[in-house]
């Protein structure tokens, strides 16, 4: 009964070049969704378009930084003008660069701030006034289950993922009235090309044996969690936070 889950609904998704993001995109062509890929590597996010879709009719890829507002509110409007709607919205680029606190620079925090949450403010208040109008919404605001844990050399990015996971239970509630969805997702260790610049194999042999499933957690299980979070499966559901980590962390 549920096997296509996004037929004909047509969905943003942030960080699509690589990793999570390419993965989510790859689910939702897969469950029928028409797809807007936004990323700052515009050459890595026209091959997953085109892996997709080679026509471009159904996935486009748009060269966009996720600061960059002008772009943001540009795209917003010019996907409703020629798709017609919105249904979903995907806020998942990010970037995890280590630093020690004491020698992190003002830029290095506003620069981390500003990738990882405030473009989170600038996706959600260009799109919301267009999902509460059709009363019909769901966004889902990609965390990190280092939000729980508290991680040394990434006090900037644990501040980032914390304020994701308070944007979205406040937002939540702001929003709820209307029928929009806004809920989140705390991926644990996640087998990524961009993992081996910040860890090192014996590192992430540690996390995985502090979890209870003992295999690495992959794209595709963040992938199905999004999906679920944006198909009528969370209907009854908002401002939650969902941990997808192997069961490292159980609250
Ligand atoms: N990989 C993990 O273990 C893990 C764990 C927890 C949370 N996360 C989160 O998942 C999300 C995706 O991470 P990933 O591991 O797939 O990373 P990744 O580096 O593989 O992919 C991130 C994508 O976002 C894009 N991006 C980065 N900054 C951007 C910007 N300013 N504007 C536009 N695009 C930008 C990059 O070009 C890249 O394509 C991030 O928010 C990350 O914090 C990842």
């Amino acid at each position: 009964m549920y096997h296509v889950l996004l037929e004909q609904q047509v969905a943003l998704v942030t960080g699509t070049a690589a990793g999570i993001g390419q993965e989510i995109a790859r689910l939702f062509a897969e469950h029928g969704a028409r797809l807007v890929l936004l990323d700052r590597n515009a050459e890595a996010n026209q091959a997953t378009a085109d892996s997709l879709d080679p026509a471009g009719k159904r996935a486009i890829a748009v060269h966009l930084d996720v600061r960059d507002r002008p772009a943001i509110d540009r795209v917003i409007s010019e996907t409703i003008r020629d798709w017609g709607a919105i249904d979903v919205l995907i806020n998942n680029a990010g970037v995890y660069p280590r630093q020690e606190f004491l020698t992190m620079t003002e830029g290095q925090w506003d620069e981390m701030l500003d990738i990882n949450l405030k473009s989170m403010f600038h996706f959600q208040q260009a799109v919301l006034p267009h999902m509460i109008g059709r009363r019909r919404g769901k966004i889902v605001n990609i965390s990190s289950v280092t939000f729980h844990l508290g991680i040394p050399n990434l006090v900037h990015y644990v501040a980032s993922k914390g304020g994701v996971i308070g944007l979205t239970r406040s937002l939540a509630r702001e929003v709820g009235a209307h029928n929009v969805h806004i809920n989140c997702i705390t991926p644990g260790a996640v087998l990524v090309e961009a993992e081996k610049a910040v860890v090192s194999d014996e590192q992430v042999r540690a996390f995985v044996a502090q979890q209870s499933l003992q295999r690495r957690i992959l794209p595709i299980d963040i992938a199905r969690a999004a999906l679920f979070l944006s198909s009528e499966l969370s209907d009854g559901m908002t401002g939650q936070t969902l941990n997808v980590d192997g069961g490292w962390v159980m609250h």
